[in-house]
């Protein structure tokens, strides 16, 4: 498999799919919902997906297509190659913010992560990686994760986890917040993703997340030594919906054994 010509081609798809949206704040964008009044869908993530799609099929047919939108084929297995892609993930800092979301994309080979990428698309920042060879920031190689205490991390979680709630022991929660050094909240699981791997955030926590979300920044986190799993420690369901932890390697056991606990 020539990673290299595949490299070159998802980031000129990816590029050509950042200019699409950044055009498209010049006319309307229509704002749909899908499984709740806060799941939102424009015809732009739509339009995007499609555009992977149709990139993808001309360069080769055999590839299988994971998109978010659902606009190729059902996917029911990682065999093949196989891209995962979200189009925007983001979609409410998108409509509300008008930043702050990113073009993600993961490239597999019979389940083994090949290649991945986070493009925040307003500021045309790429954080990518090639499985095997290392992780870079646009034109500059990622370093490994440096050795990190708790009390140092700054920590990406939701505010709704740290109060009552059917998921996970929120008191847990609130002690963690209370010993780590900070905490942020983004909206997009990618950013958060992007921001953990390149050392700006020291781990990202979430309840529910889709392989769309994680499959680029998963390969990236493998490159600079991230460590990346559901909040039971095992591998993230890629086929369904997941939860999701990634972690400097320093504090990822930490978490799980001391802060973490699901109902
Ligand atoms: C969402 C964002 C959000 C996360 C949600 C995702 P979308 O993706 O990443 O930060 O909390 O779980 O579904 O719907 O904007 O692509
Ligand atoms: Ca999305
Ligand atoms: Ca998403």
């Amino acid at each position: 498999m020539d990673l290299k010509r595949l490299d070159t081609f998802a980031k000129e798809m990816i590029f050509e799919a950042g200019r699409r949206i950044r055009n498209a704040f010049s006319y309307d964008i229509k704002i749909e919902t899908k499984t709740n009044a806060n799941d939102l869908v424009t015809n732009i993530d739509r339009e995007t997906e499609l555009f992977f799609i149709e990139k993808i099929n001309a360069f080769d047919p055999t590839h299988k297509i994971l998109g978010e939108e659902g606009m190729g084929e059902h996917v029911d297995s990682l065999d093949g190659v196989v891209w995962i892609i979200d189009p925007i993930d983001g979609t409410m800092n998108f409509v509300k913010q008008h930043r702050h979301f990113m073009i993600t994309v993961g490239l597999y080979v019979d389940g083994i992560g090949k290649l991945g990428y986070i493009f925040d698309v307003m500021r045309e920042d790429l954080f990518y990686a090639v499985a095997g060879e290392g992780a870079w920031y646009n034109d500059s190689p990622m370093r490994k994760l440096q050795p990190l205490k708790i009390d140092e991390a700054v920590i990406g979680i939701n505010a709704s986890w740290v109060t009552p709630n059917p998921k996970i022991n929120h008191e847990k929660l609130i002690k963690l917040i209370n010993t780590v050094r900070g905490t942020r909240s983004y909206g997009s699981a990618a950013m958060e993703i992007a921001f953990v791997v390149s050392g700006k955030l020291d781990a990202y926590i979430s309840m529910r997340l889709a392989p769309w979300d994680i499959g680029g920044g998963v390969v990236i986190a493998k490159e600079v030594g991230a460590i990346a799993t559901n909040l039971s420690g095992n591998s993230f369901d890629f086929l369904s919906t997941d939860t999701f932890l990634i972690a400097n390697p320093y504090i990822h056991r930490q978490l799980l054994e001391n802060y973490i606990e699901e109902k």
